[in-house]
C-alpha cells in the first residue's frame, strides 16, 4: 500500500497524527521529543522517535502475529506507522507485575517487590486533570466504558501483559509495567493503539536491575537514547 500523509491533525507530546488519503487511514509519525510530569518535564533527544518507533513497530507486529487486535497497518519508516483511525478510550490502562513508580509512592510498598499478580489500573487520560487514577465505579460514573467492556479490555491488557513480558525475558529485559490505550473500530471492537515502547514500558536489566527506559528522563539522567538503542539490539532489531 503506498500512501502519502496528508495534514496534521493532531500534535501530541511525543507524537504527531497525520490524515492520510484514506479517511480510515492515519499516520503516526514518532518525534523526538520527551515529556513527564503532565508536560512540566519537557526535552528532545536525537534518535529517540526513531528508537522508539521502531521497537513499537516490532512489538505491535509481534502481538498481533499472536492474535492480539491492534491498530498497526504498516510501517511506512522507522518513525511512522500506518494505522486504523480509532474512536480512543479516554482511559490509560497500566498493567504492573513488580512494584515502582506511583505505586510505590501511592502506597508504600517497596520498589521491586514482585506483586503476588499483574495488577490492572485505570487512569483518565485528562492532562488538565493530571491523569487520576480512576476507581472502576469512577469508569462507570463518566461512562467511559461498560462492566463489559472493561472486562473485555482487562483481559486483552494482561494477554499483551504476558505476552510482552515473555518476549522481554528473552532479551534479558525485565517487563516492570506498561501503560496501554485502546480505541473502538466501528468493525473490529476494542483494537490496542498508540505505542508500547520504553517511553511507555519499565524495563529493568534482568542482571543489574537497571533502568533502560523513559525513567532515565523522569528522573534527570540523560541520555536515554543509548538505553532505547540497547533494547533494540536486546530484541534483534539492530546494531
Ligand atoms: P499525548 O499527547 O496524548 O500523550 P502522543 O504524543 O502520544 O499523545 O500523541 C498520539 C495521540 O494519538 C494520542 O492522543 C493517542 O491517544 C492518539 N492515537 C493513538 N493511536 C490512535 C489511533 N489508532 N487512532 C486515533 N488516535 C490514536
Ligand atoms: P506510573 O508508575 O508513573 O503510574 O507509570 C506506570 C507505567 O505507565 C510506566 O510503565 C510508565 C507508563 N506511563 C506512561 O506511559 N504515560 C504516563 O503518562 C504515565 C504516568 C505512565
Ligand atoms: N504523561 C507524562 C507526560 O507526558 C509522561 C510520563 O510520565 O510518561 O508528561
Amino acid at each position: 500500500m503506498i500512501l502519502q500523509k496528508l495534514d496534521l491533525l493532531h500534535r501530541g507530546k511525543a507524537k504527531d497524527v497525520y490524515r492520510t488519503e484514506d479517511d480510515d487511514l492515519l499516520c503516526i509519525h514518532f518525534r523526538d521529543d520527551l515529556t513527564a510530569g503532565d508536560g512540566t518535564r519537557k526535552g528532545s533527544e536525537e534518535g529517540k522517535g526513531r528508537a522508539a518507533g521502531l521497537i513499537s513497530a516490532y512489538l505491535f507486529r509481534y502481538l498481533s502475529d499472536h492474535g492480539i487486535p491492534t491498530h498497526q497497518v504498516e510501517v511506512m519508516g522507522p518513525q511512522d506507522i500506518l494505522v486504523k483511525s480509532l474512536s480512543m478510550v479516554p482511559v490509560e490502562v497500566v498493567v504492573r507485575q513488580v512494584a515502582a513508580g506511583s505505586l510505590v509512592k501511592r502506597l508504600g510498598l517497596p520498589a521491586g517487590q514482585v506483586l503476588p499478580r499483574p495488577l490492572v489500573e485505570w487512569y483518565y487520560k485528562r492532562d488538565d486533570l493530571g491523569d487520576p487514577l480512576l476507581a472502576e465505579e469512577h469508569v462507570r460514573l463518566l461512562h467511559l466504558l461498560t462492566d463489559e467492556e472493561m472486562a473485555q479490555i482487562r483481559s486483552l491488557a494482561l494477554g499483551i501483559f504476558r505476552l510482552l513480558s515473555q518476549r522481554f525475558k528473552e532479551a534479558n529485559l525485565l517487563l516492570v509495567d506498561m501503560k496501554l490505550e485502546f480505541g473502538r473500530h466501528p468493525k473490529e471492537g476494542f483494537l490496542l493503539a498508540d505505542e508500547v515502547s520504553p517511553d511507555t514500558c519499565r524495563l529493568w536489566d534482568e542482571e543489574t536491575g537497571s533502568s533502560l527506559d523513559k525513567d532515565l528522563f523522569r528522573q534527570g539522567k540523560a541520555p536515554i537514547v543509548p538505553a532505547y538503542r540497547e533494547v533494540l539490539h536486546r530484541l534483534g532489531l539492530e546494531e
